[in-house]
């Protein structure tokens, strides 16, 4: 078997065991542990200069290969094009979005920087998954460089219409760019349609065809276990018993302005408003770990929702009740495992979400005997598959509130109804099968043309708004036209 060279903004580090490793990590394990294996990418610290040689750590079959971010690298490539731009056009926030020509300029730097130094470790036969909106001109980059590898690109974040996304600056350049994979995948449908479309209307029909749509899902066994172990511990116990008897309403996520927290907490409080009965029957843990403190939109949500956490508690809270706890600090996953059994409810209401596992984990978690209700936004990918949970509309306060009602009252057997059809679905899905999925297609696509590598796809200098064709000469041309998935 080929190796595999995971190519990701985030490198995992090689001590962290699973209650701590990150989303993509616990996704790839499966696919690491089967093959020889490099993961590339940025070492998490800054030096002065982008570095030019990977620090090499082998750890089992998998040599996590990284690279440190220049000081100005990390705020224009990262906290810049990335986070200020990128992220909430991709999540459909043009609004919030911020763009300057530096960051652009920066977010190529680094790309072509990666691909620079990634290049002279690839072996002729490596298969190469790149992953995420960080890296969208990777695949070009290499292949300018020569490398004529297979090379697939997963999306883990939405899509959006292209209308949407043409508000990016560059945006042209950065849909030239993601045609050069030789498979595209993303989350769902109507992220495949939306990128499709955004592809067919700068030009290039032909990669439109080699987008697939390839739902990420979890380990559901796995968790369903670990949540019915952490379910005995002492710390479960702790919480349970400072419950008093009441429900308990979980949420999980990173704090982050896609997740729809401000509009959930809003949701909660109209909940006691409109519905007193609950008043003292329920609490809300909310897990909100801090997430790209030092971006402004960022620590601007985390005073926004101090204050609306504050508000609440200040106007519901009896002196043996607070309606809310909210923690900022990262809880580790056993752990919230085991919350997650414990819970009555589940609240996942993100704006808009690539698919959101923790939607996932929810039903996972949950006591076959007596399972907990999923309160769900339509707008997460998981959506289409948890079509078990009350979908709501995460904007709306008053829906939230009363799929929160309903939920508090919703008889057992609807909820074991509800429930049954989510845990089938889930359980139908994992990491481990969507790794192959993906790894299938691609190892399946047709090996990039030789004549077309390298040659005149030459980056254009880095500096300056790319002429469209320079970075469209970069792309293989010999693709039968196929579809991914
Ligand atoms: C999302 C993105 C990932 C990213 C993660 C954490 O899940 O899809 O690519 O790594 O957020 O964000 P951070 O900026 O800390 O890497």
């Amino acid at each position: 078997m080929s190796r595999l060279v995971v190519v990701a903004n985030r490198v995992p580090d090689p001590r962290e065991r699973g209650a701590t490793a990150g989303g993509l990590a616990v996704a790839l394990k499966d696919a690491l542990a089967r093959r020889d294996a490099m993961w590339f990418g940025w070492s998490g610290a800054t030096a002065q200069e982008t570095g030019a040689t990977p620090n090499e750590v082998q750890a089992g079959r998998t040599c996590y290969a990284t690279l440190d971010l220049g000081e100005a690298d990390y705020r224009h490539y990262y906290r810049g094009f990335s986070n200020d731009a990128l992220w909430p056009v991709l999540h459909y926030r043009l609004g919030i979005a911020r763009f300057a020509r530096e960051d652009w300029i920066g977010y190529r730097r680094v790309n072509a920087a990666f691909a620079a130094a990634l290049a002279p470790m690839l072996r002729p036969d490596d298969t190469i998954w790149v992953h995420d909106f960080h890296l969208f001109l990777l695949a070009g980059e290499l292949r300018a460089l020569g490398c004529r590898q297979r090379i697939g690109f997963f999306l883990h974040v939405p899509f959006p219409p292209r209308q949407v996304f043409l508000g990016l600056p560059n945006a042209d350049a950065v849909l030239h760019a993601m045609a050069a994979p030789d498979v595209i995948g993303v989350q769902t449908e109507d992220d495949a349609e939306n990128l499709r479309g955004a592809l067919i209307g700068t030009g290039e029909p032909e990669a439109a065809t080699r987008v697939g749509a390839f739902p990420i899902g979890m380990d559901a066994a796995g968790f369903a276990s670990l949540a019915a172990r952490r379910f005995r511990t002492r710390e479960v116990a702790q919480l349970r018993e400072s419950l008093a008897g009441r429900a308990l309403a979980i949420g999980v996520d990173r704090l982050d302005y896609t997740k729809g927290l401000p509009q959930r907490i809003a949701g909660f409080g109209k909940l006691l408003q409109r519905f007193p009965r609950h008043r003292g029957k329920v609490t809300f843990l909310q897990v909100a770990a801090i997430s790209r403190g030092d971006v402004a939109t960022y620590r601007a949500l985390r005073r926004e929702l101090d204050e609306a956490v504050g508000r609440i508690n200040g106007q519901y809270a009896e002196p043996d009740w607070g309606p809310i706890r909210y923690i900022t600090r990262a809880v580790a996953r056993p752990t919230l495992a085991g919350y997650m059994r414990l819970a009555r409810i589940g609240l996942v209401t993100p704006l808009r979400d690539g698919m959101n596992l923790v939607a996932k984990e929810f039903v996972a978690a949950q006591d076959p005997e007596d399972p907990g209700v999923l309160v769900l936004s339509r707008f997460a990918g998981a959506a289409v598959e948890l079509d078990g949970a009350l979908l709501v509309n995460p904007l709306d306060p008053d829906d939230i509130a009363e799929a929160l009602d309903a939920a508090l009252t919703m008889p057992a057997e609807e909820r074991l109804a509800r429930w049954r059809g989510m845990d089938t679905a889930v359980r139908a899905g994992s990491a481990a099968i969507w790794a192959r999925r993906f790894l299938a297609a691609l190892e399946d696509a047709p090996l990039p043309d030789a004549g077309t590598a390298g040659g005149d796809g030459a980056a254009p200098p880095i500096g300056i708004t790319p002429p469209r064709p320079a970075l469209r000469a970069a792309q293989p041309r010999a693709h039968r036209a196929r579809r991914a998935s």
